[in-house]
């Protein structure tokens, strides 16, 4: 690569690049050049903390010594091979410890790129079970999704999500989901109180199955905590109480765990916190501790055996991506799964996360502060502008970004869901550096709201 100056780079960045979930015009660009640990460094040299784990998928810290020389081990084998009819060990050695990790019976591990492709990868399956197993169900080829749910971008997953300012637009493209209501604990129905809304949201999904499950192929949630919705956390019992609906009335159970799995919620998985084994499993973001592009779908025996025949029986799954059980991506997903031992990485949680809540403590009683959501590792500080009656800001008022874009003046790399503050540093964060993301975030809120 030639030597391009720092003016070519940003200008390149903004008329050549097109950034994800970004108004081109009115972006600035932010060039990050290296990083160490938890901290970024821009191409100016100055460092930021990154508070939100490059988008919810760092693990352990960036350039992490076991995970790079993972990465360079794996690339004096072999850098890739295809997984279409032919494998190799380092993948191999993969799916044996997810399906040794995930929750009982999830015995079949596909592979993909990322967490939309988990995704559209469990719904196909869901939708090609119901019509080959034995005593097949061909009618049942519609999902069950929440409202406000985000699954990821491509048209199936954007067809079960229900976040209004992303999916509206391309509502003409998508398949029918029927819709049951997020257990949304801040803004409750009218005259639902917090000891009734986990009754009261069941309830609502149950009247949904019961009218509707002849044709229901799976619900598919996010375990705990909807994250792209501003980190919307849900009553504890209302997973559990989904998994027992959906064998009820004989749906299949999809856990999307692409943003809380690997630890966010303080274990491994999400689902473990409610006993949880959904039918699926979608893993993606943490998989590789933030190095490389992967994502898994697990499923359970029953799911497998309905697609097994012979080729003349044409029952195989017929979906793949060029580089689904990337070798180098499954080395760095192996060496992260050892840093997780290694380094004990789920048990210091705790205190992390007790010291979190001792921060959010004292941003709660702030003027502007509508609702603070944590579970575990992963926070949403949704922003308001009236208090008492939970009036959201105008969206155009971007104060959320408002707040990041200040926080970062104090060293810290954030990014806010609209009026929602985000803090999900990686798990590797030190209890130092949370004191000073929470710090900056703090004073980023204050400036956001008082200006
Ligand atoms: C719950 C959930 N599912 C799926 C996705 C999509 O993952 P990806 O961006 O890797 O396609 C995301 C991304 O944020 C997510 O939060």
């Amino acid at each position: 690569m030639s030597n391009p100056t720092r003016e070519q780079l940003e200008r390149w960045d903004r008329e050549l690049v097109w950034h994800a979930f970004t108004q081109m015009q009115e972006y600035e660009p932010l060039i990050f050049t290296a990083a160490h640990g938890c901290t970024l460094v821009d191409i100016d040299g100055r460092e930021y903390l990154d508070a939100v784990s490059s988008l919810w998928c760092n693990v352990h810290g960036h350039r992490h010594p076991r995970l790079d020389a993972a990465v360079r081990e794996q690339l004096d084998r072999v850098a890739h091979t295809t997984s279409l009819g032919a494998s190799n060990p380092t993948t191999i050695c993969l799916a044996e410890r997810l399906v040794r990790l995930a929750p009982p019976g999830l015995g079949h591990v596909f592979f993909s790129d990322d967490g939309a492709t988990a995704v559209e990868v469990a719904l196909k399956m869901a939708f090609q079970y119901w019509r080959q197993r034995s005593g097949p169900r061909a009618e049942k080829n519609c999902f069950i999704a929440l409202s406000d749910a985000y699954h990821g971008d491509t048209i199936g997953s954007v067809s079960v999500g229900g976040v209004e300012r992303f999916h509206a637009m391309f509502e003409p493209l998508l398949f029918e989901t029927l819709r049951a209501p997020a257990p949304n604990m801040y803004r409750r129905p009218a005259g639902v109180s917090r000891e009734q809304a986990l009754e009261w949201y069941l309830a609502r999904l149950e009247a949904l199955l019961a009218a509707e499950h002849r044709r229901v192929a799976a619900v598919i949630v996010e375990p705990l905590m909807q994250a792209a919705a501003g980190m919307l956390a849900h009553p504890a019992g209302y997973l559990r109480g989904v998994r027992e609906l959906t064998r009820k009335y004989d749906v299949l159970l999809v856990a999307d765990e692409v943003a809380v799995g690997f630890g966010r919620t303080g274990r491994m998985f999400a689902c473990e916190h409610e006993g949880v084994s959904p039918d699926f499993l979608c893993l993606a973001k943490g998989l590789t501790g933030g190095y490389l592009p992967m994502a898994a779908t697990l499923a359970t025996d029953e799911i497998w055996r309905a697609f097994l025949g012979t080729a003349a029986e044409s029952k195989a799954f017929y979906h793949g991506h060029t580089y689904g059980g990337n070798p180098l991506a499954a080395a760095v997903a192996l060496a992260s799964l050892d840093v997780f031992d290694e380094e004990q990485t789920l048990a210091q949680l705790p205190a992390k996360i007790a010291r979190l809540s001792e921060h959010l403590a004292r941003i709660v009683p702030q003027a502007h502060v509508g609702d603070v959501r944590q579970c575990g590792l992963m926070v949403g500080i949704e922003l308001v502008q009236d208090r008492e009656t939970g009036e959201p800001y105008p969206w155009s008022q971007q104060r959320g970004l408002a707040a990041c874009r200040h926080a970062r003046e104090h060293g810290v790399f954030a990014r806010p869901l609209g009026n929602v503050v985000v803090v999900l540093p990686p798990l590797a964060i030190s209890l130092d550096e949370l004191d000073r993301i929470c710090l900056a975030i703090e004073a980023g809120i204050v400036a956001a709201t008082t200006r």
